[in-house]
């Protein structure tokens, strides 16, 4: 009778796992994940290391996109909630639009983890996954400082991500942490932030409050037409003196694409660095072709599989490690930091070699 009790037992598990395995059948989801836009390459990166992790990770799962819209996302949060999650995991459309959506789920006693982009002035997060964003700036900022070594009064152009994340402030202060010491130095003179000068060398730690004025003027949003339009603007307005060998400071891969094209397209810009982040395969494609010069790559397989691992101990009740904590203005939040490579045209063959990347792929990207 106890062995056909047992039997019976794990017959039932098998196939309560296997229906959490299909995620998203039942009404009932374990976890909810909502991820910014479905137009950005790097959020697509993202939803299909999620997709490779949640097949094993026994839990039923739905993942979300927001669209570019915070009404979306608080629709999204709040159709997960509908469904009982107990776990949500967010990388918020906008810092601090996305703190309503997170108290909703909070009050219904989900635990909110923050993914890749922290949720600010709030107390209802509870974890945070990230790449060492600080580090994607130095590493930028670091690989301007490399290529024109020895050089001064090189003309630097700075671009930024959009004042409503987070990260974009994160990675400015990482570059300019290197970046300002270089101004300093006279090894480079900014022509397009005006915000910036008399600022000095910026300290490492350099708030929102300092920032903010200044990436106030050279913010793209993340958006590839105003990345464009902010830099065609920039020559248009920049003399001679300020064309020739130049230095580009651009935050990621979309805005480096629409910036590197706008550079390109001016006579009086002899050549140009600049940087980028994310690995986006068409960004491969424009560092093999030689129109981008580095990007800064963050394998979202390892940060998705990391959040699998942190949701299945919240599940079963365990306290999950933790190696950083991010103030968000409201709280430290215990974070998971995960670290970040920086890719060339010298080891981007290793990389496809080692299958990180498909040539295939990289020659298909738009
Ligand atoms: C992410 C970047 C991304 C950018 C634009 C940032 O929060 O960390 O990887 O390129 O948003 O979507």
């Amino acid at each position: 009778m106890k062995k056909a009790l047992a039997i019976l037992l794990a017959l039932t598990m098998v196939f309560a796992l296997a229906a959490c395995s299909k995620g998203g059948d039942s009404d009932e989801v374990q976890v909810g994940i909502v991820l910014p836009t479905k137009e950005e390459p790097r959020w697509l990166q993202d939803e299909a290391s999620f997709e490779a992790a949640l097949s094993d990770a026994g839990f039923t799962s739905e993942v979300l996109f927001s669209q570019g819209s915070s009404a979306t996302e608080l629709s999204n949060v709040e159709a997960l909630l509908e469904k009982n999650i107990k776990v949500l995991v967010i990388c918020a459309q906008d810092a601090a639009a996305a703190g309503a959506a997170v108290q909703k789920a909070k009050e219904a006693g989900v635990t909110v983890v923050c993914y890749d982009r922290l949720i600010t002035n709030t107390d209802a997060v509870d974890y945070y996954i990230t790449f060492n964003s600080f580090a994607v700036g130095v590493a930028q900022g670091q690989y301007l400082i490399d290529a024109y070594a020895g050089k001064t009064g090189v003309p630097l152009y700075l671009y930024s991500g959009a004042v409503t994340d987070n990260n974009a402030f994160i990675f400015f202060a990482g570059a300019w942490s290197v970046l300002s010491q270089a101004v300093a130095d006279g090894q480079f003179v900014v022509e397009n932030c005006p915000a910036i000068e008399g600022k000095g060398v910026m300290d490492a730690d350099a708030d929102h409050e300092a920032l903010s004025d200044i990436l106030g003027t050279i913010t793209t949003n993340w958006d590839f037409a105003t990345a464009k339009t902010l830099a065609e603007g920039n020559l248009v307005a920049a003399d001679a003196s300020a064309k020739g060998d130049v230095a580009i400071l651009a935050p990621n891969d979309g805005t480096a694409r629409a910036i590197a094209d706008a550079f390109t397209a001016d006579s009086a810009v002899t050549s140009y660095v600049i940087t980028g982040q994310d690995a986006e395969n068409a960004s491969l494609k424009y560092i093999q072709d030689g129109k981008q010069s580095m990007t800064v790559w963050k394998n979202t397989a390892t940060l998705a599989e990391t959040t699998c691992g942190l949701v299945a101990d919240l599940l079963n009740d365990k306290t999950p490690a933790t190696d950083a904590t991010y103030n968000n203005q409201t709280k430290d939040v215990p974070s998971v930091e995960q670290a970040v490579t920086v890719i060339t045209a010298e080891n981007l063959p290793d990389l496809i070699s080692a299958g990180n990347f498909s040539q295939s792929e990289i020659d298909a990207a738009q």
